[in-house]
C-alpha cells in the first residue's frame, strides 16, 4: 500500500512504558504494543548484534522510523566498545516535532538521550560519526526500488507488517536484501508469517522460527549461507 507522505502518527505508550507511534491509516504501530524497547532489544540487539563476533559490524535496517532501533544499537556499541556502522532506509521520515515528542517519553539517561538527538539531527545520505563507536547513514529512499552498492553483516528487517505493506515482504525484496548480505550475515524480523518465511527461503536464505519476546510467540531469523 502506498502511504501518504503526510500520514498521521499518534504517540502511544507500550506495555513496558516505552513509546511508539500509531498510524491510523494502516491501523498499525511502529513497534510491539507489549513493549517497544523490549521488542527491539530482543529481536534486534540480542538476536542479531550480540550473535556477531566481529570487531566492527555493518548493518542495514529497513525502516528507520522513530530511530529507536538505531538508538539502542548506538547504546550497545558504546557499552560493548564495538564499532557499528548502521545504514537505515526510510521513505517517510518523522518531522522534528514528532521525534522530539517521542524523545520526551524515553525514560533513558540524559547521556543516552543525547545519542537519540544526534541520531535524528545528523544529515541524511551521508555517513556520520554519532559517537566514538557508532556511525550512521540515513537513506531517504523507497525499499521497493532501492539497490545498495554495499554489503552488510546484519539486517534489521523492520517494515510495517506483511498484512498492511505486503509489497515490502516479497521474494524480490528478500532477493535484493540477500544480495546485500555477506556470507554468514544474520537477518531478524518480528514477523513469523509462513508466507514471509517462504519468501525468504525463495531468496536463498536459511530461515528458522524462534521464540519471540513477550506478547509474540515466534519471530524469524535468517542467515545467508
Ligand atoms: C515498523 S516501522 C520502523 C520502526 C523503526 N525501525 C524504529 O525503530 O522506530 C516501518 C517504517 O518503514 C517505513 N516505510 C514504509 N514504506 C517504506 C518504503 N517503501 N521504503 C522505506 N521505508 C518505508 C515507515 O515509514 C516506517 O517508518
Amino acid at each position: 500500500m502506498t502511504l501518504s507522505v503526510s500520514m498521521q502518527r499518534i504517540l502511544a505508550r507500550t506495555g513496558d512504558g516505552s513509546p511508539t507511534l500509531y498510524v491510523p491509516e494502516l491501523n498499525e504501530h511502529y513497534h510491539s504494543i507489549h513493549g517497544a524497547i523490549q521488542e527491539s532489544l530482543f529481536v534486534y540487539i540480542d538476536k542479531v548484534l550480540r550473535q556477531i563476533d566481529k570487531p566492527e559490524i555493518r548493518l542495514f535496517e529497513t525502516g528507520f522510523g522513530t530511530g529507536l532501533n538505531a538508538f539502542l544499537s548506538c547504546r550497545e556499541a558504546e557499552k560493548e566498545k564495538r564499532i557499528i556502522c548502521y545504514h537505515s532506509i526510510e521513505l517517510y521520515p518523522l518531522s522534528k516535532p514528532e521525534w522530539l515528542e517521542f524523545a520526551k517519553y524515553l525514560k533513558e539517561s540524559e547521556t543516552d538521550k543525547s545519542f537519540f538527538e544526534r541520531i535524528h539531527e545528523c544529515t541524511w545520505e551521508k555517513e556520520e560519526q554519532i559517537t566514538r563507536f557508532f556511525r550512521l547513514k540515513k537513506i531517504k529512499a523507497d525499499l521497493t526500488t532501492y539497490r545498495s552498492p554495499e554489503t552488510y553483516d546484519a539486517i534489521f528487517f523492520d517494515a510495517f507488517g506483511p498484512d498492511v505493506q505486503a509489497e515490502l515482504w516479497t521474494p524480490e525484496i528478500f532477493r535484493n536484501i540477500s544480495e546485500m548480505m555477506n556470507p554468514g550475515a544474520i537477518l531478524s524480523t518480528y514477523s513469523s508469517k509462513g508466507q514471509v518465511r517462504r519468501n525468504m527461503q525463495a531468496a536463498g536464505l536459511l530461515v528458522s522460527r524462534i521464540p519471540g519476546p513477550k506478547g509474540k510467540r515466534q519471530i524469524l531469523l535468517a542467515t545467508k549461507p
